[in-house]
């Protein structure tokens, strides 16, 4: 069993896709037993909030239902309960490995570096339009495929 937490600034537009992409995948891959699978944010101010709807639209135009989906923030409690926390930038991966607690096994990576060997950030696209929301379903749709294919048996 994996836990996996994917981290963003506000978990409204980024790490919400990150989850729900890589949940489609693991259970298209039958592996969803295997595995599991959050977001948060670094900041609360989006807390108990449904994702961007810039975001629910574009993974709804690829057949993925992420509106059950409510923000929260990172708590210290997910360095206890995750394996894997992943930064959707750098800045992201600064702020959650500076929470990180002495001792804590836990894993905190750059998402696409984790995911596809890039040492890239998925850009913020909440200033942005349709075609930035679109490039991060993109991006995640390739790591999330990335990141299953280092689980495969
Ligand atoms: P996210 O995007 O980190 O991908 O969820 C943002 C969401 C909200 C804000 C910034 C980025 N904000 O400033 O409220």
């Amino acid at each position: 069993m994996t836990a996996i937490l994917f981290v963003c600034l506000g978990n409204i537009c980024r790490s919400p896709l990150a989850e729900g992409v890589f949940r489609h995948q693991v259970r298209q891959a039958r592996m969803s037993d295997r595995f599991t699978i959050d977001s948060a944010g670094c900041g609360g101010w989006h807390s108990g909030e449904r994702p961007d709807r810039r975001s629910i639209a574009v993974a709804q135009a690829h057949g993925i239902d992420i509106s059950d989906q409510r923000a929260r923030q990172i708590h210290i409690d997910d360095f206890d309960r995750f394996d894997l926390i992943l930064g959707l930038d750098r800045d992201n991966v600064r702020h959650v490995t500076a929470m990180q607690p002495q001792g804590s096994p836990a894993k905190v990576a750059l998402y696409l570096e984790e995911a596809l060997g890039l040492t890239k950030n998925v850009p913020d696209p909440y200033y942005g339009g349709a075609a930035d929301f679109e490039a991060v379903y993109r991006l995640c749709g390739k790591a999330s495929a990335g990141l299953l294919e280092t689980y495969r048996i």
